[in-house]
Order: structure tokens, then C-alpha cells, then sequence
């Protein structure tokens, strides 16, 4: 059999350090992702969240099955997407798993109810407050597909990214095109 050029390259992948080692260098929004539970709120803390299109207005939400939330946001069908600013940093780490428990985790924060009755972050630069529309299984992540009901927005919040595993604030300064 003759092997055509290029398929050691189709079999081939990069370890699981270095494909993180490369994300670490894309820039990305922190959000933390609520739903609400039969027992209570959950949420955890997510940068893989994508928009889709605004026709009808979608966004994803990548989650990991083994987080306490992902099975309560499959049973619950709603999810708020809670982008954050500067000023949650501790939150955000909170319920990245700093905090195990969900009470706890929500005490750190002011929170008000979205019009699906997930939590939403009163401190948030933008809330994006959904019903799941879909969902893909891919290794140990489903890529949740999720429909956006309503929107809540405060122009004055500052930015923050996570770059190179720190978190950075967005100056107000622009880069010249
Ligand atoms: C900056 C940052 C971004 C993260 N992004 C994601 C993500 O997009 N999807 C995900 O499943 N987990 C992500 N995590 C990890 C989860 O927040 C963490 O595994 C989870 O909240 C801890 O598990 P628990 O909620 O079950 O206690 C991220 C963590 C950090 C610190």
C-alpha cells in the first residue's frame, strides 16, 4: 500500500500540555456561566464561550461533563452567561473550583434573577441569559448551543482578559489600526 504523502500528519496530534500551553497565548473573555438547580443555584467559570449568529441570536458555551454544573444546566435547559470585569477576578477564580461549594461560591457575588431564573451577576459587563437550543459531545467537553432571551449590558464596565494564565485589564487606550 502506498502511503500518500501527509497522512503520518491526519493521524498525528499534539499532547494534551501543549495544545494548553497554546491556548494559554489566545486572549479570551472570563465568564461565569449560572444555572439554577432544583437544590439551588450553579455555576463555574468559563472562557470557551463563542457567538454563533444573531439569527436567531446564538451563542456556545464549551463545558467540561465532570464540572457540578454541567448536569443541572442539561436537566435545568437555561444558563446565563456572565461576562466579568476587573473587579470579580476572586469570583471568577471562586468558581473556577477555588470554592467548592455553590453557596459559597455565590455569597462572593450580588445576584438577581435572569428572565429564565438563572442568576445573574449584577456586577457583570454583560449577562447574556439563554435556553439551550443544542448540544455536541466532544472528548471530554459538550459544546452547549444556546439561544439568547435576554440581555443585560452595563457600558461603563471595564474589560478583562485571560492571557498567558493571568488575568489582564483592558485600558481604556486604543491601538491604532
Ligand atoms: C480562566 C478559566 C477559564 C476556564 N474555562 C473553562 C471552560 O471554558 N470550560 C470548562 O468546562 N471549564 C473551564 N474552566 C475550569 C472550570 O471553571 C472548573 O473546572 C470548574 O468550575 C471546577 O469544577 P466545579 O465547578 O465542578 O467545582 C476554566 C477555569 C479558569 C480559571
Amino acid at each position: 500500500m502506498t502511503i500518500p504523502p501527509g497522512a503520518d500528519a491526519l493521524e498525528q496530534t499534539v499532547d494534551k500540555q501543549t495544545l494548553r500551553d497554546g491556548m494559554a497565548h489566545v486572549a479570551s473573555a472570563v465568564n461565569i456561566v449560572t444555572t439554577r438547580g432544583a437544590d439551588g443555584p450553579y455555576g463555574s467559570t468559563a472562557s470557551a464561550v463563542c457567538s454563533v449568529a444573531d439569527t436567531p441570536p446564538t451563542v456556545l458555551v464549551c463545558v467540561n461533563r465532570a464540572t457540578q454544573s454541567y448536569s443541572v444546566i442539561v436537566r435545568s435547559g437555561v444558563l446565563c452567561i456572565n461576562t466579568i470585569g476587573p473587579d470579580d477576578k476572586a469570583l471568577a477564580m471562586s468558581f473556577a473550583g477555588g470554592t467548592k461549594d455553590m453557596a459559597a461560591r455565590f455569597a462572593g457575588g450580588a445576584w438577581g434573577s435572569a428572565v429564565t431564573g438563572s442568576p445573574v451577576l449584577d456586577s457583570a459587563a454583560v449577562a447574556f441569559d439563554c435556553r439551550r437550543a443544542g448540544l455536541h459531545s466532544l472528548g471530554t467537553h459538550d459544546v452547549l448551543f444556546a439561544t439568547v432571551v435576554s440581555l443585560r449590558r452595563r457600558d461603563e464596565a471595564s474589560g478583562l482578559v485571560c492571557w498567558r494564565r493571568s488575568f489582564h485589564s483592558l485600558a481604556d487606550g486604543k491601538d491604532e489600526r
